[in-house]
């Protein structure tokens, strides 16, 4: 396999490598490729494969049936919405109606801008406080859309 000339294909074989003998290795290392990507880039799987002696196949399958990896660069914030039972019995149908108006996205897309990814999540570890979601890496509850609307403003007033 040739080197790539941006350094993607050094960059994943040696994460790929450096925990090829982990026991299930493949998700550690979706895992980490993702976190340095923000998504598995399509690329990607060839080169894992290879490490791992599997097919791309096999690790497409795998990319493929979890949600938590994304097959596209993510937009600029990510809001992850919790879909689990608890979330669901504390108003978590509701909100996600909101939010996906309010966004005009549905989950699994990006807004055209790049400025959001919509999310769902299967449990935050949050119960006590549902319904639960996070936007990047905080994590908040008891969300209801009028809370969705005003950390939504207030990451518009952050400029961020
Ligand atoms: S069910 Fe939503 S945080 Fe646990």
């Amino acid at each position: 396999m040739r080197n790539s000339p941006d350094g993607h294909e050094e960059a994943v074989r040696s994460i790929a490598s450096s925990l090829r003998y982990k026991p299930g290795a493949l998700l550690p290392i979706l895992h980490k490729v993702q976190e340095r990507f923000g998504y598995v880039p399509a690329r990607s799987l060839a080169v894992i494969a290879d490490v791992l002696n599997l097919s791309r196949a096999e690790v497409y399958g795998v990319v493929s049936f979890y949600h938590d990896f994304r097959s596209e660069p993510p937009g600029e914030h990510v809001i992850r919405v919790c879909r689990a039972e608890s979330c669901q019995a504390m108003g978590a149908v509701e909100l996600v109606a909101h939010i996906k108006r309010k966004l005009k996205l549905d989950f699994g897309q990006t807004s055209a801008n790049q400025r959001f990814t919509l999310e769902p999540v299967y449990c935050l570890g949050n119960c006590a406080c549902s319904p639960a979601i996070t936007i990047d890496q905080e994590i908040y509850g008891r969300v209801t859309p009028r809370r969705f609307d005003d950390l939504l403003a207030e990451l518009e007033g952050r400029g961020g």
